[in-house]
């Protein structure tokens, strides 16, 4: 499994089909300046307007504050934006382990490289925790066992190369097994008709045990 991530290319993620997408806020003091248009609209908590907020009353709402002497939401479309008193709440920065909407599909991305500054040559610890940051990381054995263990996922892995050519792959079936069997992964079939590689490159890896640099379970 690892071989095949380090193999496929530069940029490079993995996705997992999850459920469902929720939005998350973050609370925060709100400062006193009105520097940024705002839209204002009634309610009567602040939880009312972050929903107000979550709904679309502006296009592009990213945050909201509550102002109680008036009962008004303020509502902004960037989340920076300075609300006069008051507490807000703030969409958090869209980050890339938040889930991602493909062809009407919603994927929590268990893997991404884009910049090539995060080394992937790393031991079996740090393979099942997860390592990396909110743009680049591996989320962990772990973390992807519970996503797909009990119930066995869509697989979808895209690669960029290096002349800007995306290559997709999907897979029926994706699931990965726990600690005790060394995080076995298997999967049903490799969905040709929705993949544009010329080959299966899982296939070597099926029914595989994970392996690392310093613990190779596949001798
Ligand atoms: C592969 O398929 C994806 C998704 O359909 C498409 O965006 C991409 O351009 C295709 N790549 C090539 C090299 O044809
Ligand atoms: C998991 O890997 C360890 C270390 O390589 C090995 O001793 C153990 O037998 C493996 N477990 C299974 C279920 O094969």
């Amino acid at each position: 499994m690892s071989r095949f991530l380090l193999a496929v290319g530069f940029s490079l993620c993995l996705l997992i089909t999850v459920v469902s997408a929720e939005t998350v806020f973050f609370t925060d003091e709100a400062t006193q300046t009105t520097s940024t248009p705002t839209t204002v609209a009634s309610g009567g908590s602040l939880t009312e307007c972050a929903l107000k907020c979550k709904l679309q009353f502006l296009k592009g709402c990213s945050a909201a504050a509550f102002v109680s002497g008036t009962q008004k939401c303020l509502l902004a479309d960037t989340t920076n934006a300075d609300f006069p008193g008051g507490v807000a709440v703030r969409k958090q920065a869209a980050s890339t382990q938040d889930p991602v909407q493909i062809e009407g599909r919603t994927f929590k991305i268990i893997q991404h490289r884009s910049k090539g500054l995060l080394s992937f040559g790393r031991g079996w610890t740090e393979y099942e925790d997860g390592f990396g940051d909110e743009t680049d990381f591996w989320i962990g054995l772990r973390k992807i066992h519970q996503l797909t263990g009990s119930s066995p996922k869509l697989l979808r892995v895209e690669a960029v190369t290096w002349s800007d050519e995306l290559y997709v792959c999907e897979y029926s079936g994706f699931t990965v097994a726990d600690a005790s069997t060394n995080y076995t992964m298997t999967y049903t079939s490799y969905l040709s008709g929705s993949s544009n590689t010329t080959t299966d490159s899982l296939a070597d890896n099926k029914g595989k045990q994970f392996s690392t640099i310093d613990r190779d379970n596949n001798q």
